[in-house]
């Protein structure tokens, strides 16, 4: 695999699958498996979602703690249509460290290879619970997908279009900007890679 690949500026789809970049899912789902056996999903006692961060702001432990591991997020709540923001901002582009547990292990080197690509904030493994949606809402910057376990019931839904994004090593960039939501509609929960991408291939 090239370590460098060409982003097109202006993709025509908000699902933007990258080129020429795909990773080992075996290799994947053996490393998951050992990072679950060492760490727990942080949920913040928010319903159906959970995530585990892979990097953190050098010297700053509370990166990686509380609402730092979700962010601030605009949507539409209630009947008057009126957008409310949510959460509070990250210093998205300061998260440039690996966390230990990751060392040695193939999540390291897809970071790297996502590193030398893609101004990168935040990278988390995120879980979506089974039969579960998240809020109609928008983000401050687009993301880096790269579906771990999935199934034909977890659609990303960014407007009036919906996908699904299979867990075979590609690598999507999705419009997170525009409004958008994640439903998983099938009965086993879905893990992905999730990066935020600083530099806005979609403007
Ligand atoms: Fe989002």
């Amino acid at each position: 695999m090239e370590s460098v690949v060409n982003i097109s500026k202006n993709p025509s789809s908000d699902f933007y699958t990258v080129p020429d970049l795909k990773f080992d899912i075996d290799k994947l789902r053996f490393d998951l498996d050992k990072i679950l056996k060492k760490k727990k999903f942080n949920s913040l006692g928010i319903k159906n979602f959970a995530a585990i961060p892979l990097n953190k702001i050098p010297g700053d432990k509370s990166s990686t703690e509380g609402h730092n591991v979700r962010g601030t997020y605009w949507t539409i709540p209630d009947e008057t249509g009126k957008e409310a923001m949510r959460d509070k901002p990250i210093e998205e582009s300061k998260y440039t460290e690996l966390l230990p547990e990751f060392k040695g292990t193939y999540f390291e080197e897809i970071f790297n290879i996502l590193k030398k690509n893609f101004k990168l904030g935040r990278v988390r493994i995120l879980l979506k619970e089974a039969r579960s949606t998240l809020s109609w809402h928008r983000d401050p910057e687009p993301r880096l997908h790269i579906p771990i376990i999935t199934n034909l019931g977890c659609r990303m839904v960014i407007e009036d279009v919906s996908k699904h994004m299979p867990a075979d090593g590609t690598v999507t960039i999705t419009n997170n900007t525009k409004y958008h939501n994640f439903f998983n509609g099938g009965e086993q929960n879905r893990i992905h890679l999730v990066a935020c991408v600083l530099e806005n291939p979609f403007n």
